[in-house]
């Protein structure tokens, strides 16, 4: 629409203005805001910008795919891809405490993302290009700015429990191309610049992603079996064009527990994950998604027939407050 034009070529004279001809760097995670934030950057400055996508292996099928394939298709940005995923399972490895988790993913985060952004200043040097990295994009939406006090600059990184947060010693200036728009107009500002709609579209996902869905320890054999149970999940809600119908979908895996199950002539002895639809508005209160039985059928026939592993499929109808919409 033309306020979403004006809105991006105001964003792109502002980026332009501010930048001049330093290089800027941003940290990729597949979600909406970063996604929009840094093809707003790229369309301003181009590849003044690198960004890096830490790759924790704890994605849901095809989501680094979409980063590191589809949207360097739509945008041309300039792409450092980091395989960490062995070193965050090894991190994570025994680990069953729900914070705990969290604060080791945000540790090894942080790690992998400062070695990354001290190899783009090296090799920015190497190739005598103009300036030195001096800015840093951010993902801050309006409700963000509100949250934490509206202050600007360096202390206003978002930093709650996003895997995103940055430390305060990396020196960097911020741009926060999004700070004044919702997320509506944010969904629309990327549509604008032909972001892939599956990315625009994406439902909130945690910062540690899959291993905060996984009710026990997490290996690598735990995460494909929740992969491809969300998966289906997945593929079925918008196959049945419901995906705008819910805010978040989480499918979780109780892999502590145990069901018995038959097949065939034999008994089954493996695990139930939970399906977790829910409708909000903001994530602070959400309800239980009403989705339509046949759907909820097809989905556990199919992740029941399809997933080895997976014996039982339950659905959670519990409102937040007082269930959260993770299980972790
Ligand atoms: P809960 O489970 O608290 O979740 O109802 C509210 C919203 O926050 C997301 N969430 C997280 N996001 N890091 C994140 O970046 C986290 O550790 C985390 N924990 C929960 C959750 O998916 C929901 O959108």
């Amino acid at each position: 629409t033309w306020t979403m034009v004006n809105i991006v070529e105001e964003q792109v004279e502002a980026i332009r203005a501010r930048v001049g001809d330093a290089q800027v760097l941003c940290a990729l995670s597949g979600g909406v805001d970063s996604s929009v934030a840094a093809a707003l950057v790229q369309r301003a400055v181009g590849d003044q910008l690198t960004c890096v996508f830490v790759d924790h292996g704890l994605l849901r099928a095809g989501e680094a795919e979409q980063v590191e394939r589809d949207y360097v298709e739509a945008t041309d940005v300039k792409l450092k891809v980091v395989d960490a995923s062995a070193q965050f399972l090894r991190a994570l490895e025994g680990v069953s405490d729900p914070e705990t988790k969290r604060k080791i993913i945000g540790r090894e985060f942080i790690r992998t993302f400062e070695a990354a952004a001290r190899e783009v200043v090296a090799e920015a040097a190497h190739d005598d290009q103009p300036g030195e990295i001096e800015w840093l994009v951010q993902g801050t939406l309006y409700p963000d700015v509100v949250e934490s006090g509206g202050g600007e600059g360096a202390a206003n990184i978002k930093s709650h429990h996003n895997v995103g947060g940055l430390p305060d010693d990396l020196e960097f200036g911020l741009i926060e191309p999004l700070r004044t728009l919702f997320k509506d107009e944010v969904r629309a500002v990327g549509e604008q610049l032909g972001l892939p709609p599956a990315m625009v579209w994406r439902h909130p996902f945690p910062g540690p992603g899959l291993a905060i869905r996984i009710v026990g320890a997490v290996d690598g054999e735990r995460l494909e079996i929740l992969r491809r149970a969300d998966a289906i999940a997945r593929e079925e809600v918008t196959a049945a064009g419901l995906d705008r119908d819910i805010w978040q979908f989480p499918v979780v895996l109780l892999a502590d527990v145990r069901s018995v199950g038959v097949q065939g002539d034999g008994r089954t002895y493996g695990h139930p994950v939970v399906l977790r639809p829910v409708t909000s508005e903001d994530a602070m209160t959400a309800d239980w998604g009403r989705l339509p039985y046949d759907l909820l059928e097809r989905i556990s026939t199919r992740i029941t027939n399809e997933v080895d592993e997976v014996n039982r499929v339950v659905l959670d109808i519990t409102s937040k407050p007082p269930g959260t919409i993770e299980w972790e």
